[in-house]
């Protein structure tokens, strides 16, 4: 996620930008770069890495001014380096940018139609042309601002500079987080609450449609018609690190409670509600490979693997091509049967995990296509690929995946539906079904986090001291048990076991008595009467049996002790809220046992190792 930072007032603006920068790092970053007034103009220093080379540059090259803006950037669209690195430029007009533009092609278009000539593959380069246009049309420096995010769809927080203007920083906002900071004769905006902390704990939270602007002495704030409006005024008494975890404990905490955002990210800009379809542009394949496909080939490990089980399923039923999922570590080096034909897709978050590149490498030598599925722009997997179809989870910093996960099924669900229509697979009417449930599901996610939050604290406490635990599912719910097992497995430190419910009568019901837990996935979907014999089996064997069922199961909540309530969904949309309460399981046992829950031992965020 890209952090933003500006600072208007009498001290240098540099040190204070580049202190900000250095707070917001914990969401992670590629590049860095500020734009300061200087009496000759906007100056600009970029540079892709850490901090410390911006440093460098700056060392050689001091920015003098004392109004400004700084950017760290986890690149989107385009890859990490200098030229795409923020502050944009366009004349006398500089741009730092957090979030999506949606219509980014059509304002690319636009924008060369009318004489602009972009530099950067990014889509902020479009919102400081935008900017320059209306200010060369005559508007002052705010209803230029004003006219441009009439122009913009999707998500961003903006700080924008003009030269004409060096008093001043204009700022907006709609979807991705910005803070205004108060101080004694200098005020500070950011995206995120710890860059501000030194220097004022006074905050405005700006909302969605708000447009603000900052002066010395001074604050603003404006609807998106120009409006004078008022918010309320913050006192925050956060210590660093909790503003950093936004208030949670922990990383993951925060983590699993932005699963609503990350899903909507990842799905902006993919869904076309009008036509009831996926849009072609970012998928990373025509319709002619569409085609052409034989097979899908699904490699990863870990959770990234779990995510590739229901991939298997969707392309399957809703694309009609034949799928396997592999383990990236089994299916490297074997000398497996994979060539023309296959579409391999290399699921991973970090796009680093040495076993996924190797087994996509060894498949594309062979002549399959590969298509990375990954959340770290131009990384190792990104770079080796045919095609690429990112997730937008942000950065993810806990150990144990949880946004991730739901973003790469989300991607996942959109390459199945993609195919399937494109292959004349799945009728329109269907296609536009799941479109419209996938819109809703960041509303739902939301929903069924508020939900069980507090019942699964409840039960964490109560069977925190388990030795061991189940987790049964079939179908869609089946790799979401794999999950549920291996989260409480990694973080808790308890003995878990995911499995196919069909399977339990082959052996793993010999462990069942009323010392051993077993969470039983049943949300309503084709195979729920079958699943709901296994609870019933469960229950008959002394298990403490949770269920996690479609909200207003009577069935559900008659035969188990706990249950968890999801709401309804289609039943192919099921993982994306069956698994948030068992993430929160996991979560509340491993802090209620007090083990290391962002960092748990013998664990590494990459596993670029041998
Ligand atoms: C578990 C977890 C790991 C990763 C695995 C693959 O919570 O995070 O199992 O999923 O190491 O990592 P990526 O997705 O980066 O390839």
């Amino acid at each position: 996620m890209c952090g933003i930072v500006g600072y208007v007032g009498p001290r240098p603006a540099a040190p204070i930008l580049v202190d900000g920068l250095r707070r917001l790092e914990y969401r992670g970053y590629d590049s860095a770069g500020l734009a300061v007034h200087s009496p000759s103009g906007i100056e600009i220093r970029r540079a892709v890495g850490k901090l410390r080379n911006l440093e460098g540059l700056l060392f050689e090259r001091p920015l003098e001014g004392t109004v400004g803006i700084g950017h760290t950037r986890w690149a989107t669209h385009g890859r990490p380096s200098e030229v795409n690195a923020h502050p944009h430029v366009s004349g006398d007009i500089a741009v730092v940018h957090n979030g999506i533009i949606e219509n980014h092609v059509a304002l690319r278009r636009e924008l060369k139609a009318d004489g602009f000539e972009i530099q950067s593959e990014t889509d902020t380069e479009l919102v400081a042309h935008l900017v320059q246009r209306e200010v060369r049309r005559g508007k002052d420096l705010l209803g230029a601002v004003l006219e441009t995010i009439a122009r913009l769809q999707g998500a961003y927080a903006i700080a924008v500079l003009d030269h004409a203007r060096p008093d001043r920083i204009v700022v907006a906002r709609a979807s991705s987080p910005l803070v205004v900071g108060l101080g004694e004769g200098e005020n500070f905006c950011a995206s995120d609450v710890p860059a501000l902390l030194p220097y004022t704990r006074e905050m405005i939270f700006l909302e969605d449609g708000d447009v603000a602007v900052l002066e010395a002495d001074r604050v603003q704030l404006f609807d998106v018609r120009g409006e004078t409006i008022e918010r309320p005024r913050r006192h925050i008494d956060w210590s660093p690190a909790m503003a950093e975890k936004a208030g949670y404990k922990h990383f993951m905490l925060k983590e699993i409670f932005e699963q609503p955002r990350a899903i909507e990210d990842t799905l902006r800009g993919r869904l076309d509600r009008t036509s009831g379809d996926i849009f072609d542009q970012e998928i990373g394949l025509d319709e002619e490979r569409a085609k052409a496909i034989r097979r899908v080939v699904f490699l990863a490990c870990g959770t990234s693997h779990h995510a590739t089980i229901a991939g298997r399923y969707w392309t399957e039923e809703l694309a009609g091509i034949p799928a396997v999922t592999e383990l990236a570590s089994e299916f490297r080096g074997r000398n497996p049967i994979v060539g023309e034909g296959d579409l391999v897709v290399a699921v991973s978050q970090s796009g680093e995990t040495i076993d996924t590149l190797v087994a996509a490498r060894e498949a594309k030598k062979k002549g399959a296509t590969v298509l990375a599925v990954v959340n770290v722009i131009d990384s190792a997997i990104a770079r080796m690929a045919d095609a690429v179809f990112y997730t937008h989870a942000g950065p993810e910093i806990g150990v144990a995946s949880t946004k991730c996960f739901t973003a790469q099924l989300a991607n996942l669900l959109m390459l199945s539906i993609w195919l399937g229509r494109r292959r004349g697979h799945l009728s329109a009417e269907r296609c536009r079904e799941l479109v419209e449930a996938l819109a809703s599901l960041p509303q739902q996610m939301q929903e069924t986090l508020q939900g069980t939050r507090q019942l699964v604290a409840n039960l964490a406490k109560r069977t925190k001291d388990a030795r061991d635990v189940l987790f049964l599912g079939r179908g869609l719910s089946f790799p979401i048990a794999l999950e549920g097992a291996l989260k409480l497995k990694e973080i808790s430190y308890v003995h878990a076991e995911g499995y196919a419910a069909g399977e339990m009568k082959h052996g793993p019901i010999a462990l069942i008595d009323e010392h051993v837990p077993v969470f039983v996935l049943v949300p309503e979907d084709d195979q729920y009467e079958r699943s709901f014999s296994n609870l019933q089996e469960a229950k008959a064997r002394d298990a403490r049996v949770i269920a996690v069922a479609t909200s207003g199961d009577e069935a559900a909540l008659d035969q188990s002790d706990d249950l968890l309530e999801v709401p309804r969904t289609l039943p192919q949309l099921t993982p994306f809220v069956t698994v948030l309460p068992l993430q929160l399981f996991a979560y509340y046992v491993a802090d209620f046992k007090g083990t290391d829950v962002d960092q748990p031992r013998n664990l590494a965020k990459t596993v670029t190792v041998e």
